[in-house]
């Protein structure tokens, strides 16, 4: 079964086209960083004209690059209905259910979140659940035991700042440019982790993540000292950020009885929280999934792997299905 996945909840016009689930035959991802870096962040309004620019180029790009000419070649399509900006999921949306309806096959929407879970899937098909998953991207932060295909527990999420959001208004005052966490990544590498101790918010304070407080100690820290070198700020700030993210992830698991950890969202890119996620699974026995760099960030694949579960599980979504913006994760009691 070929899925065409559709996503613009944010700055990402995505399309890609998967088999059964796991079988990646193109993912075309057109990012929109340059329109909105001069802002420091997404702007709504220029995120859905930009995406209605580029919709149709990027989806025929995918089909193209998928070998499918005509659309009978497709068995399902699905676009991403929420989380997200209300005008961009919009265009996705809106773009789906077209082709679904011209082409007389299922429209199946797509949570953000679950499909940010699916990116492991898709490499690895064989994932043994229980399975403790840490959702981190400009949005999110949730610690989430997965139980089976569509039952997820939230263990914890952030009361404040997403991680990629710390990350974002940390590098905006360092003045490393929009997206900041690739930014404070490769910077990190030649700064010391240990050069500051800045907070590790909520550490041992149970599953629940706080960012905003560290941001705050970040900007009061470089104004008391304007000379601080910027690569031993940025590292001890990812540095602050990966030790809370690793321990909840790991308690998380102890308490689902979960035996693999997984990653998802943009900020699972992040190489030092990559590398502590993998030594800590391996001193606990624990088996590890990091999404290849390119699932980590909003894709249309991670749509389509979804898509093709949830069609087994749901069937089809009615087309007058509309986007939702505040959707949440579907959990079990
Ligand atoms: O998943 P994503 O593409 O979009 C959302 O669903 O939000 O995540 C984007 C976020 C941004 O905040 C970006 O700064 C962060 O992921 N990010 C990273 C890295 N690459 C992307 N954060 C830390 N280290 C990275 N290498
Ligand atoms: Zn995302």
């Amino acid at each position: 079964m070929r899925i065409l996945g559709i996503e613009t909840s944010c700055d990402e016009t995505a399309a890609a086209v998967v088999e059964d689930g796991r079988h990646v035959h193109s993912s075309v991802v057109s990012s929109q960083v340059d329109l909105h870096a001069r802002f420091g962040g997404v702007v709504p309004e220029i995120a859905s004209r930009a995406h209605v620019e580029l919709i149709t180029a990027v989806i025929a790009e995918a089909l193209v690059e998928a070998g499918v000419l005509e659309m009978d070649d497709l068995d399902a399509v699905a676009a991403c209905h929420g989380p997200g900006l209300a005008g961009a999921l919009l265009v996705g949306v809106s773009a789906a259910k077209a082709l679904a309806l011209t082409a007389d096959v299922p429209y199946v929407e797509v949570n953000h979140v679950e499909a940010h879970l699916y990116a492991a899937w898709l490499e690895e098909p064989d994932l043994e659940p229980p399975l403790a998953v840490l959702i981190v991207s400009g949005g999110h932060t949730m610690l989430v035991v997965m139980e089976g295909h569509g039952r997820y527990r939230v263990l914890g999420q952030t009361v404040d700042d997403a991680a990629g959001e710390a990350f974002d208004k940390v590098a905006r005052f360092l003045g490393l440019g929009y997206p900041g966490g690739p930014a404070i990544d490769r910077l990190a590498v030649e700064g010391d982790p240990r050069a500051i101790p800045f907070p590790r918010p909520m550490l041992g304070d149970g599953p629940d993540f706080s960012f905003s407080g560290l941001k705050t100690a970040v900007v009061n820290h470089v104004r008391r000292n304007p000379d601080a070198a910027v690569a031993d700020v940025a590292a001890s700030f990812q540095e602050a950020v990966v030790d809370v993210l690793v321990a909840k992830l790991v308690a998380g698991a102890h308490e689902a009885g979960a035996s693999t950890l997984v990653l998802g969202g943009g900020v699972a890119a992040n190489s030092r929280l990559r590398t502590r996620v993998v030594e800590e699974a391996e001193t606990r026995g624990k088996r590890v999934f990091l999404p290849p760099l390119a699932l980590c960030t909003d894709n249309g694949a991670m749509i389509a792997a979804t898509a093709w579960w949830r069609l087994r599980a749901d069937g089809p979504t009615p087309l007058d299905a509309g986007a939702q913006p505040n959707l949440r994760l579907p959990t079990v009691a």
